[in-house]
């Protein structure tokens, strides 16, 4: 099939996130995403008015992706729809919508791995990236998840790390949050920290074992920390704002880049691949781009818009599995947790 020129449509309904995408092939035709702000009055993302988000924003959203993508429904030959992890009641929605016009246009159906996605956004085509080739490490970076992953080929990937506890995005946002930013907290903690000393205050890092995470004893450092500064001094926060950030920064890019260096050892993989919302803190990408002369690895950083949660992504594998002919059936279930 590979030849055929194929048009597909892919739903993203994980977490807080309403987005689509169509895909000739491996390109992107449009990549929609709606934001949902009612969660930021909250300091989280709240489940419930997650999926109602969702509902509301469905099908403008899907329309506007066909639309941009000068696409007819009639025109597409599958549907990809994420499977999980993610939300139940977010889930549900992409998934029931997905079924709904698979059924009424009768073409295939495609359920993907939101994970997988964020690893394979890498393989979506565009002029000037150069794409990892297999074997690669993913470093899955976001608000749910953190991850190491061996990727062998598109459908053989193996998870080396992953967190214990919170993931890298919740780190960013709890610590933020201590200081009294608003959510999502990450993207201030970047900005600050461009302007501060990021040895201005050191944290200790969580010992452990082999490739896995942890961030919650990190989070409580910082809680501490910044109790007892406050108590000293009421004005400590505004006025250490930028060397603050940059501290918590620097301790997260440390956590992340001693756990890369030890996947490396043991796999003998010197490619890394990042993926998800924290992928776009600019530290952990400048440190990166640092390690290509300093250690000799290559590192893939895709387009924003294809490393927060999008539905391109999800085309992506949507278009990879349409070629193994990988569709389901509609009985094929939502799962807030699923495996590779
Ligand atoms: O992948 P994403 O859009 O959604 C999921 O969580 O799946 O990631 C969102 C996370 C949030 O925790 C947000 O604070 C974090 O990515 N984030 C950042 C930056 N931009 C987004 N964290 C640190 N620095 C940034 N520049
Ligand atoms: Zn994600």
């Amino acid at each position: 099939m590979q030849n055929k020129s194929v048009f597909i449509l892919a739903i993203e309904s994980s977490c807080d996130d309403t987005a689509a995408a169509v895909l000739h092939n491996d390109k992107v035709l449009s990549n929609v995403v709606a934001n949902q702000l009612i969660h930021q009055q909250y300091g989280g993302v709240i489940p419930e008015l997650a999926s109602r988000a969702h509902q509301q924003n469905i099908v403008p959203v899907i329309d506007a992706a066909l639309k941009k993508a000068g696409v007819k429904k009639e025109q597409l030959n599958a549907i990809a729809f994420t499977q999980g992890p993610g939300l139940m009641g977010s889930l549900l929605v992409g998934s029931s919508f997905a079924k709904s016009l698979a059924m009424s246009l009768q073409i295939p159906l495609i359920a993907v791995n939101h994970m997988h996605a964020h690893i394979l956004a890498h393989y979506i085509d565009e002029d000037g990236y150069d794409k990892p080739t297999f074997p690669f490490l993913a470093l899955t970076i976001s608000g749910g998840h953190t991850q190491i992953v061996k990727v062998n080929a598109f459908f053989d990937l193996e998870i080396i790390g992953e967190t214990t506890d919170d993931a890298v995005g919740e780190a960013f946002d709890k610590s933020a949050k201590i200081l009294g930013l608003p959510y999502p907290g990450g993207p201030l903690i970047d900005k600050y920290a461009q302007l501060g000393n990021p040895k201005a205050f050191s944290f200790t890092k969580p010992k452990v074992p082999n490739l896995d995470f942890s961030f919650s004893g990190l989070k409580t450092q910082i809680l501490y920390f910044i109790q007892k500064k406050v108590d000293e001094n009421p004005n400590f926060i505004d006025e250490n704002l930028n060397d603050i950030c940059a501290s918590i920064q620097n301790i997260i890019i440390e956590i992340l880049m001693d756990k890369l260096k030890l996947a490396i050892a043991s796999t003998g993989i010197n490619q890394i691949a990042i993926g998800g919302g924290v992928s776009a803190n600019s530290g952990i990408r400048k440190t990166l781009k640092e390690a290509e002369a300093k250690y000799g690895w290559k590192t893939f950083v895709p387009k924003f818009e294809y490393t927060t949660d999008n539905a391109a992504m999800i085309g992506i594998v949507g278009y990879q599995k349409y070629l193994s002919e990988h569709f389901e059936t509609q009985n094929v279930i939502s799962k807030a947790r699923i495996e590779f």
